[in-house]
């Protein structure tokens, strides 16, 4: 991919539910480009569609119409198994509720998108250790998620979606289950770590405390996307 194309390329994305014989459209003609190393926050109350873009940005569902391509990659072209390998690959996700898994330990979560990225186990552990040390848990490697707090948990979280390394990191709300200060320092630990390695990031949010941290503010209404003017993005970066 020719270095100055965008990350993630929407085009004309539609998406339509059907419920019984009746349609719902929850996204309508939405285009947008994220560049490279971009952090930009998808507003919009709850019922918006913010999740249903993201599940179709990650390939996790197909849009009505319209195409997404990630680094280049059409994911509308792709068979269920092949984009669920290029997730594996190249997209991290970090969700409200954490989604730890609870009969693994805090290192073993860590180093699952290794695994299933087919590393060899050695280079998991050490790289699975080196995120821990990230983002300040080195020393609760062997504890299961249940022994710590929520804030804890989701740096846990933080530390499996970048650990493979992925070109893109999605986080749904993924301040929802924090308190106030948490939250603030769960996003500022996210924000640095993809500034460090120039990953893409997309957080879906309806809490406005993260917007200084944004290069770009997108707005979800009545199934559109919408663009903040810039003069208030990033203005206390
Ligand atoms: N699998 C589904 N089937 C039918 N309707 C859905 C499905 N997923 C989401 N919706 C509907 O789409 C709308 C947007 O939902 P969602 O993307 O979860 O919004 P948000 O994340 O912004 O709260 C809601 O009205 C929701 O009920
Ligand atoms: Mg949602």
């Amino acid at each position: 991919m020719p270095a100055s194309s965008p990350l993630v390329e929407l085009n004309a994305l539609t998406k339509t539910y059907r419920e019984g014989d009746q349609d719902r459209t929850v996204l309508r003609d939405v285009s947008l480009h994220l560049d490279r190393g971009a952090f930009s926050v998808l507003m919009g109350r709850s019922g918006a569609g913010k999740s249903t873009l993201l599940n179709l940005i990650s390939g996790i569902d197909l849009p009505t119409s319209g195409r997404i391509r990630i680094g280049g990659t059409d994911l509308t072209e792709k068979s269920e198994t092949e984009r669920t390998k290029f997730r594996r690959t190249n997209i991290g996700f970090v969700f409200q509720s954490f989604n730890l898994i609870s009969t693994l330990t805090v290192a073993e979560n860590v180093r699952l998108p290794l695994e299933l990225a087919g590393n060899t186990p050695r280079a998991d552990h050490d790289r699975a250790q080196a995120m821990l040390d990230r983002v300040g848990l080195a020393d609760r490697a062997d504890a299961f998620p249940d022994r710590l707090s929520g804030g804890e948990q989701q740096r846990v979280a933080v530390a499996r979606a970048l650990t493979h390394d992925p070109l893109l990191v999605l986080a749904d709300e993924p301040t929802g289950n924090l308190d106030y200060e948490t939250g603030q320092a769960v996003l500022t630990l996210l924000g640095d770590l993809v500034r460090d390695t120039d990953t893409t990031l997309l957080v879906a949010t309806h809490d406005p405390e993260v917007l200084p941290r944004a290069d770009r503010v997108l707005h979800l209404h009545g199934g559109t996307l919408h663009e903040e003017v810039p003069e208030y993005v990033g203005a206390s970066r």
